[in-house]
């Protein structure tokens, strides 16, 4: 990797954004479960909760406080469950917080590893674990979501809607140069960059570019390319084939979703926002699920996974191995919700898993 991680030794100081919907259901297991950790592994971690979801927004009127990132920026780390509320139409609060957490403190890196735990939660026939192991490193800070354009006569018929996509080098370097580094340091051969340069001939000429160009630096790993069109139908066909897969933003978003379905559905993906070396974001892929919220349905397993990534990030290596050891164990054992075929609910899910690491 480019720069060591917050290397903060034996504690922690972590901002938790439970946010929305079951967002604040499945952040609260990821909670019990850092607990139970810091008991195990006599660890102190701080987890400091700040209120800004949908509620805090209807009823301050503020998405966040004006010095809210410098806030950020003073943890080792930042936990998020999910932010989106019917009640905010615009998604203006979940734009604020959770874009401008990923754009002010540049974290430049979307980290979205997909792991299959067992055979029988692909929805795929016959794929097995093996098969379906890879990382997704999505760019986080530029392409279609830098909210560049406007609407000339919005409402009518001769409305105009502009939105326009940012590639520059820096952003596309060092996103690439983030997915190969990856590559080489965990001893992996294949690195395949996913575009639609043969229709965004300019934007995208760029990534190839910048990857062809980086390619011969890494003569161990294979640097392959896919249209992204063609990427979504072999992560279908031949999800072994993928190590690691690097792409812009708009199109990660869209294939750690289809990754995450592989995995058996939203509820097990979890995800990094990284910046290597400074305070770093941690979040589930799935969203606020409103109709889910309140219920106790809600699958805890990828907010405790995105909790793991944190520690791993934090240097806690043995910590986050004993989470995924205990998330591993309640898959195998079908400890689970229901939406991975098991009987139990988010707060019963999240007990077993805490059972597996106050009991190993
Ligand atoms: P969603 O991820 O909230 O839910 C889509 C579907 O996925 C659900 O209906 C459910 O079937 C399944 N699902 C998601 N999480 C699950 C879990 N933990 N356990 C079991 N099943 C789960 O996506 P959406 O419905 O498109 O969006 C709802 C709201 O969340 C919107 O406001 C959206 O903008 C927001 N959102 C936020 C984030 C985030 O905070 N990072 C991510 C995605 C969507
Ligand atoms: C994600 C989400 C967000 C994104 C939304 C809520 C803006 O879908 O983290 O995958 O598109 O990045
Ligand atoms: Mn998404």
């Amino acid at each position: 990797m480019e720069s060591p991680p917050t290397a903060v030794g034996r504690t922690a100081n972590i901002a938790v954004i439970a946010g929305d919907g079951i967002g604040r259901e499945v952040t609260a297991e990821a909670l019990n479960v850092l607990r139970a950790i810091e008991q195990r592994f006599g660890l102190s971690l701080h987890l400091e909760p700040l209120p800004w979801s949908a509620d805090y927004y209807l009823q301050t009127g503020v998405t966040l406080p004006p010095d809210g990132f410098n806030l950020l920026r003073q943890f080792d780390a930042v936990l998020i469950g999910a932010l989106g509320d019917p009640r905010v139409p615009d998604n203006r609060h979940a734009r604020d917080i959770l874009l401008g957490t990923r754009f002010e403190l540049d974290l430049y890196v979307n980290y979205r590893p997909i792991r299959l735990l067992d055979e029988r939660l692909c929805p795929l026939k016959g794929r097995t674990p093996d098969d379906v192991r890879f990382t997704v490193f999505r760019e986080n800070t530029e392409g279609l979501y830098v909210s560049i354009g406007g609407r000339f006569k919005a409402g009518t018929e001769d409305e105009v809607a502009i939105q326009e996509e940012i590639n520059t080098w820096k952003g596309v370097h060092r996103i690439i140069r983030h997915a190969f580094e990856f590559a080489k340091a965990r001893g992996l051969s294949r690195v395949c960059m996913a575009d639609k340069s043969n229709a965004m001939t300019a934007g995208h000429a760029l990534w190839q570019r910048v990857f062809h160009e980086m390619a011969p630096a890494y003569p161990g790993i294979a640097a392959t390319h896919y249209y992204i069109d063609a990427l979504a139908m072999y992560m279908v066909l031949d999800p072994g084939q993928f190590e690691v897969i690097v792409t812009n933003n708009l199109f990660g978003d869209i294939v750690t979703d289809l990754g995450a379905a592989l995995q058996g559905g939203l509820g097990m993906a979890a995800s990094g926002n990284l910046h290597p070396g400074r305070t770093s974001m941690f979040e589930p892929v799935h969203g606020s699920a409103p109709t889910f919220a309140g219920k106790n349905v809600a699958n805890p397993i990828g907010a405790i996974a995105s909790a793991a990534l944190m520690l791993e990030t934090l240097g806690m290596t043995a910590e986050a191995a004993a989470i995924d050891g205990a998330v591993l164990a309640a898959v195998r054992e079908n400890q689970v919700t229901q939406d991975i075929g098991g009987t139990l609910g988010t707060r019963e899910a999240g007990d077993a898993i805490v059972r597996g690491i106050t009991h190993a």
